[in-house]
């Protein structure tokens, strides 16, 4: 009996409307890479043309053009009537060694390890899209670049020698002592400044953690759905990347215990779940603290967010809690700030200090300097306070005109209802939408008519088990947010 193509083969593939490259185009690269890296089998059984084109919400003549291309290229088999299935030699395996294929793509291709191919496979090149409503992005037009500048410039007119040299592996002592102040007093955190380590951003902070802590192989918990950037960095350390659903108190660690019992980390966002919003109950985190314990595994607790909270009090971290040493915090300045920066950090438990230290030198040894003085100074001399509070009203203004102007336009296409905290909302499909189209569709729709609304199915890593639009509010003027949802309410409801 032929098998059918993994799902997750399937759920990964994505096509930008917006892109330069013709659907067709994208489509077939995305299939063959899926083929070459393995996450198509052989002899898999893809699905129909029109099934194909029905979850990706494009036309069906885009997916016949695709599986043209292929059957021609000889990655595809047995074509009428039965269905269409992977080769069984790929023309990559009948191709003499010293073959130089004439395309750059095909030369990238001859170079790359497995895994190489793997990561060039989950992502697409990071493209341009409307910003109304991209999720994730704050509003940087709002930034003080003025005093930035200034910051930035300052360290630099007197004595540089201690800016020029190598530097410590956790980064510049100053800008650590400044996040360690400042976790301690907003989020509750047991912590000083040796347990930080300033990173390129959340993503490298996850890829350090795993590369200490996992051996390649080593099975890691990841919320379903979730972020997308840190399974990235976990394939890219080697690890075996479990998805494990939620339910309304966050990471189902029973389904966990099930799915991969041995797993030796799990990477949860307890204080506003990423993508749903959910917060993680007192039970549930005292419950994945003795997990760890028990499993003497660790936790990565992603705490990207946390800031924007516009209602009840603020919630303690999870590594507040953390009387074992098991709890690795992992913070952004990506959403706080802009993602430009990439600054983000570590806090570790006391006794990683010491090895993570010497394993960096191995690593990217230390981060680069010129930013971290003019980030300290930022935090310590209380313009990123000023900065937060002035946000934070900022988008609870936002996030109230998106819900008024839902509620005026999007009544049976989409279910839109406040959050308490964050910067996007997860719209349902309201049933007469779902009864017509999915979300991949929905979405489709959205980015044809100028709008960003990404659909929840592509946070899932296996088979969607949800179904949504994401719409970020946070980097949208107010002025803006109206009439973008009115143009999503006309694409949706023709
Ligand atoms: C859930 C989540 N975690 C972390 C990050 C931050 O990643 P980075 O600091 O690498 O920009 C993001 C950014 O999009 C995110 O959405």
């Amino acid at each position: 009996m032929p098998r059918r193509a993994d799902r997750s083969a399937l759920v990964s593939l994505s096509l930008d409307a917006a892109g330069a490259t013709p659907l067709h185009r994208q489509l077939y690269r995305q299939l063959r890479e899926a083929m070459l890296a393995g996450r198509l089998a052989p002899g898999a059984r893809l699905p129909s043309s029109r099934a194909l084109a029905r979850e990706l919400g494009c036309a069906r003549n885009t997916v016949l053009s695709a599986f043209d291309q292929l059957f021609a290229e000889g990655y595809l088999d047995g074509r009428s009537g039965s269905g269409t299935y992977v080769s069984r030699v790929l023309p990559e395996g009948l191709l003499p060694k010293e073959a130089s294929p004439a395309e750059s793509e095909d030369a990238g291709r001859r170079v790359l390890s497995h895994r190489g191919r793997t990561l060039a496979a989950l992502f697409p090149v990071r493209g341009e899209r409307p910003s109304a409503f991209e999720p994730g992005v704050p509003d940087t037009t709002l930034f003080p670049f003025e005093l930035w500048r200034r910051l930035l410039t300052r360290p630099w007119r007197g004595d540089t020698g201690a800016l020029t040299r190598h530097g410590d592996a956790g980064g510049y002592r100053p800008l650590r002592q400044a996040i360690a102040d400042y976790l301690r007093g907003a989020r509750g955190l047991d912590c000083d400044w040796r347990q930080v380590f300033v990173t390129s951003g959340a993503q490298q902070a996850l890829d350090i953690v795993a590369r200490l802590l996992l051996d390649p192989g080593e099975a890691a918990w990841v919320e379903e759905p979730g972020y997308g950037g840190l399974r990235g960095a976990l394939t890219a350390a080697g690890a075996r990347v479990v998805p494990v659903p939620l339910d309304d108190e966050g990471l189902d660690i029973a389904a966990g215990r099930k799915t991969a019992s041995d797993a030796r980390l799990a990477v949860v966002s307890p204080s506003h779940q990423y993508p749903m919003g959910t917060v993680m109950s007192l039970p549930r985190r005292l419950q994945l603290l003795d997990w760890a314990r028990a499993a003497d595994a660790w936790i990565v607790e992603d705490d990207y967010d946390s800031e924007y909270r516009y209602a009840g009090p603020p919630l303690a971290a999870l590594q507040s809690l953390d009387r074992g040493g098991r709890v690795i915090y992992l913070g952004t300045f990506s959403k706080v700030l802009f993602p430009g920066l990439r600054i983000g950090y570590l806090v570790v438990p006391d006794d990683l200090v010491e090895p993570l230290a010497r394993a960096r030198r191995a690593l990217d040894d230390h981060p680069g300097i010129v930013a971290q003085p003019a980030l300290a100074a930022f935090i310590a001399e209380g313009h990123f306070a000023a900065h937060l509070r002035r946000m934070r009203r900022l988008y609870k203004a936002r996030q109230d005109a998106l819900v008024g102007a839902a509620e005026q336009e999007l009544a049976g296409l989409l279910e839109v209802a406040p959050d308490a905290a964050g910067m996007h909302l997860v719209a349902a499909l309201a049933p007469a939408l779902a009864a017509r189209m999915n979300d991949w569709q929905a979405a489709a729709r959205a980015l044809d008519a100028g709008v960003t609304a990404p659909a929840l199915a592509d946070y899932h890593f296996a088979t969607p088990y949800r179904q949504g639009l994401l719409l970020g509010y946070a980097g949208v003027p107010e002025s803006e947010i109206a009439p973008a949802v009115r143009r999503l309410a006309r694409a949706l409801a023709a």
